[in-house]
């Protein structure tokens, strides 16, 4: 049976398309590093309390107007509360879970994360306007959900 001249052609350019976009694919997650970052880094959540960085859960300078925050996250709340930084600054948020899934979304920017018990989540952010920012969750973790969130300062 001979194919169609228009039917072949079209089923080169839609095989082309598929092996492309995989290629592409393929190398942003592992040449690029682009890949889903979750789930990489684990943490026993029964002992988060004892476990370095999250028994000094705060905000830590480490550079040149670079701070990162370790953060833990449980229900219904976020330590350290009300967090303070200064405009310009990139901030490494690395938090985990004492207890459920919550998220960790800060209005007015692109940072929206899942914060799972047993993983550690990396996010990272520069702040350059100054005010105040909402962080919410955003994954429903019991009654207080509602009640979930905190500020961070940009000033
Ligand atoms: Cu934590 Cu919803």
């Amino acid at each position: 049976m001979k194919m169609h001249r228009a039917e072949e052609v079209w089923l080169i350019i839609g095989v082309a398309i598929l092996v492309i976009s995989m290629a592409i694919t393929g190398y942003q997650a592992f040449a690029l590093d682009m890949g889903t970052p979750s789930g990489l880094e684990t943490i026993d959540p029964q002992k988060v309390d004892e476990t370095a960085p999250f028994d000094k859960p705060g905000v830590y300078k480490t550079g040149d107007n670079e701070y990162e925050v370790v953060m833990t996250l449980q229900i219904f709340s976020f330590t350290p509360m009300d967090i303070e930084i200064p405009a310009g600054a990139k901030v490494t948020f690395v938090m985990t879970s004492k207890d459920v899934v919550h998220g960790f979304q800060v209005a007015g920017t692109n940072l929206n994360a899942m914060v799972t018990p047993g993983h550690i989540q990396r996010a990272t952010q520069k702040f350059d306007e100054a005010g105040e920012y909402l962080v919410l969750c955003n994954e429903y973790c019991g009654a207080g959900h509602q009640m979930m969130s905190t500020t961070i300062t940009v000033k």
